[in-house]
């Protein structure tokens, strides 16, 4: 598991996503900005990675970050394993990883974002068995009948 970010996570995390099979090409190119732009302007971007590997194979990775304006409130925005290592622990063991590394930046929130599309069941059933519970179902937010449910964790005291 690294939290260093490298110009080859770039295209590394664009085939991951690319080969999910959950994402539009759209929502793959913002995954690989968001890598870029950590590159670019370092922690200054509020985005943080975990990558975890093996024999140079990215076998999952989270991005996460502190949410602008707001005390202690962090989002998850990107969590995927190779799809032929789901279901082996990978993912419970990165979210587990970012919310360590939340916790140690002072954040006291995690929340999460995700569509309540049927595709999305297991997603919702993974963050649900990693002990988050729904905050909030937004109508119709990413298209008609197609909603926004928002996980959240929130921390104890330290
Ligand atoms: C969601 C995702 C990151 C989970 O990673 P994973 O390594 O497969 O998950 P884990 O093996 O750690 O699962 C932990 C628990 O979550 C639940 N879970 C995970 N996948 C599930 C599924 N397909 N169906 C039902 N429950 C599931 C299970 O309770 C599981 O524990 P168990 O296997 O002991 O029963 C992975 O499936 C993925 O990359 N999905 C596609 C991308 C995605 O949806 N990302 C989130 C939106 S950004």
């Amino acid at each position: 598991m690294r939290s260093d970010v490298l110009p080859e996570d770039i295209q590394a995390v664009r085939d991951l996503i690319g080969a999910s099979g959950f994402f539009s090409a759209e929502e793959v190119e913002v995954a690989a900005e968001l890598v870029e732009e950590r590159l670019r302007r370092g922690s200054a971007s509020g985005y943080h990675f975990l990558f975890l590997e093996d024999a140079g194979r990215l076998l999952g990775y989270a991005c996460f970050g502190p949410v602008a304006g707001t005390r202690g409130s962090f989002d998850l925005y990107w969590i995927a394993v190779q799809p032929d290592l789901r279901r082996g622990g990978i993912g419970r063991h990165l979210l587990s990883r970012v919310e360590e590394s939340v916790q140690a930046l002072g954040g006291r929130r995690l929340y999460i974002e995700t569509s309540s599309r049927s595709l999305y069941e297991p997603t919702r059933a993974f963050y649900h068995r990693c002990g988050y519970a729904r905050a909030a179902l937004l109508q119709d937010f990413y298209a008609s009948g197609d909603h926004k449910v928002i996980f959240v964790k929130v921390f104890p005291p330290a």
